[in-house]
């Protein structure tokens, strides 16, 4: 990976909740156009490592880049402007309001990017992307939970990122959506260049559909490799995958 292509990087990043380390000096790197996994047990510091790098959380110790520009300590309004956007593990679409307009919303914090894709244009852009424009009239809370995830896919793409972090967005469904769900992450990411960094609990789907899987176990990073090389990591079948995994990964 080189340099120039590092679009964010952590370095030796900890998160301290009182006497909890939930995250425990993390490096990582993640360069334009990677689709990346991070997996752990529950706890790990998945989420908290999420909270850290878009600024929801300030780091206890570490430094975070955005391309190459440190942004440590920044609010998370100016992760945003830096192209960082991100969806939340308890989804938070406007019930009320209709699936366009929770688009709208997230278009209002966009513009800052002089060249959006012509996929992101505007909200009817964004839904057909995601595959909800024939329900854009609908208000949020009628659609699918499935389609709610999307749609919150979606209002993160409405602010034109270049990275892209998905936390749990196939949790709840069922196999055959999460399954949806992996080709179309991985879609996204291909169509638009995207960053993409994903937490999924659904580890096997997930491996099939990454380039690059990120292990946290108990807020330390354990493995940074390929899923091929990952799940024969002697240290993950030991804290994680044992349980997780049946069959091999190709
Ligand atoms: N705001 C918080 N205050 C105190 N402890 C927290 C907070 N957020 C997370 N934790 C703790 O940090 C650890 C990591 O949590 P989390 O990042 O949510 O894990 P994961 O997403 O991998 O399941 C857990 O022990 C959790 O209870
Ligand atoms: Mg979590």
């Amino acid at each position: 990976m080189t340099e120039a292509g590092v679009r964010l990087e952590a370095r030796s990043v900890t998160v301290r909740f009182g006497g909890l380390v939930a995250v425990d000096a993390v490096d990582a790197r993640f360069a334009a156009g990677e689709l990346v996994g991070i997996i752990g047990p529950n706890g790990a510091g998945k989420t908290t490592f999420f909270n850290a790098i878009s600024g929801v959380l300030a780091p206890s110790a570490g430094r975070l880049l955005v391309d190459g520009e440190d942004l440590t300590g920044a609010a998370p309004h100016r992760f945003a402007a830096h192209g960082i956007a991100r969806t939340f593990q308890t989804p938070r679409v406007f019930g009320e309001l209709s699936v366009m307009r929770n688009v709208d919303f997230g278009l209002q914090f966009a513009g800052r990017r002089r060249s959006a894709p012509a996929a992101l244009r505007d909200a009817d852009s964004v839904l057909r992307l995601i595959g909800l424009a024939q329900h854009a009239g609908l208000p949020a809370a009628q659609i699918t939970p499935s389609q709610q995830r999307l749609l919150e896919i979606g209002m993160a793409l409405a602010t034109r990122p270049n990275v892209l972090l998905l936390d749990e967005v196939a949790a709840g469904l069922t196999e055959a959506e999460v399954e949806a769900m992996a080709q179309r992450i991985r879609a996204l990411r291909d169509d638009l260049g995207l960053t993409v960094i994903w937490i999924e609990h659904a580890v096997t789907t997930l491996m099939r559909y990454v380039e690059r899987v990120i292990v946290l176990h108990q807020g330390r990073k354990i493995a940074d490799d390929t899923p091929a090389r990952v799940v024969q990591d002697a240290q993950v079948v030991e804290a994680y995958l044992g349980d997780e995994i049946a069959e091999p990964v190709g």
